[in-house]
């Protein structure tokens, strides 16, 4: 699946960014079971249809990988199992070398609902209270929570996933004062007002095709763009791995460590589930 993958982020660099986003939110809701990628139904709205997974991608390239060793040998390789390779690939392109050893065996679950996001998903505008509690519910720790936030050096988002900070922090039609004035200033010029729900923007300026540790540095510079990153300072503890992370040794070490425990979460095992033959339909 590697040649294939790397392929794929080789045609398009952006695509490394969704794919080790996917595993995160399959992770979070119902463990590391595929049920991101099951499609709704007649009778059931799936996790992919609930507004925080609407900016999800890469869907395709999963399934293209499934097919391809659905062909080599069926029934084998869960599509939990090829989310979590996915992830650690996609990143690992830039280097050429695999950045972290993947734990495999996962199994697929059988039932996504949409409701179940919002109520395990961590929404940006989470402070560190609510972030270290989302992440405890998963058996991770404040130290996974500063060292897996480290993933938002790649990528984009939207406007309305952090527009209240620059618009209406308080309802007063205020900033966040915890956010770089000059920083807010340029944002602002990117969103324009907290009607705008198309443009997109990189989360780190200039090097958010490049997985590093580059989102540390503009953290402490009051630059981390959502309310749940800028909570990351807030707290002695968090704060100080922070700093750790500035050395980048330590990030890729601690990253590598805190996405195996992230891709344990809740996993189906043994019998439990099924190896869909398709990722986005039970079988
Ligand atoms: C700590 C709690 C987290 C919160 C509140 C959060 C929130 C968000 C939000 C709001 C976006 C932008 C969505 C949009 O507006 O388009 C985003 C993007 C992203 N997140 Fe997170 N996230 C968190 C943790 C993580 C983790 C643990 C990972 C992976 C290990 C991750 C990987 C990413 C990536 C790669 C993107 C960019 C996606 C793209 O460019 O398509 N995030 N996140
Ligand atoms: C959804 O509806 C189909 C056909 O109407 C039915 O066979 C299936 O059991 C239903 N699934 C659930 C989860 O209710
Ligand atoms: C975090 O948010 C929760 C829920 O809104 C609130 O009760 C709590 O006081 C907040 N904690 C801090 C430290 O701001
Ligand atoms: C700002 O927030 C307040 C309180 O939530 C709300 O009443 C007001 O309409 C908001 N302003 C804008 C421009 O959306």
């Amino acid at each position: 699946m590697l040649r294939t993958l790397w392929k794929h982020v080789a045609a398009d660099l952006t695509l490394a960014a969704p794919l080790l986003r996917l595993h995160f939110h399959d992770c979070f809701v119902r463990g590391c079971d595929a049920s991101v990628l099951l499609d709704s139904t007649a009778n059931n709205t799936a996790e992919k249809d609930s507004p925080p997974d609407l900016t999800l991608g890469g869907f395709n390239v999963i399934d293209e990988i499934k097919t391809e060793l659905e062909k080599a040998c069926p029934g084998v390789v869960s599509c939990a199992d090829i989310v979590a390779l996915a992830a650690r690939d996609s990143v690992s392109f830039q280097y050429k070398r695999l950045l972290w050893k993947v734990l495999l065996g996962r199994r697929d679950g059988t039932i996504s609902r949409a409701s179940e996001v919002i109520a395990n998903l961590p929404p940006p505008y989470f402070n560190f209270t609510q972030l270290k509690q989302s992440f405890s519910s998963k058996g991770l720790t404040v130290h996974d929570l500063v060292v897996l936030s480290g993933a938002h050096t790649i990528g984009n988002s939207h406007c309305p996933s952090f527009d209240n900070r620059l618009y209406n922090f308080t309802g007063k039609g205020d900033q966040d004062p915890s956010l770089s004035p000059p920083y807010a200033a340029y944002l602002k010029t990117q969103c324009k007002s907290l009607s705008d729900d198309t443009t997109q923007l990189e989360m780190d300026p200039g090097s958010s095709l490049s997985f590093d540790n580059h989102y540390y540095k503009l953290l402490l510079q009051h630059e981390g763009l959502f309310e749940s990153d800028a909570a990351l300072l807030t707290h002695k503890t968090s704060l100080n791995e922070v700093k750790k992370m500035l050395i980048s040794r330590n990030f890729f070490a601690e990253f590598g460590q805190s996405m195996r425990r992230m891709g344990n979460v809740q996993v189906l095992t043994g019998t439990e589930g099924e190896i869909r033959k398709k990722c986005s339909v039970v079988n």
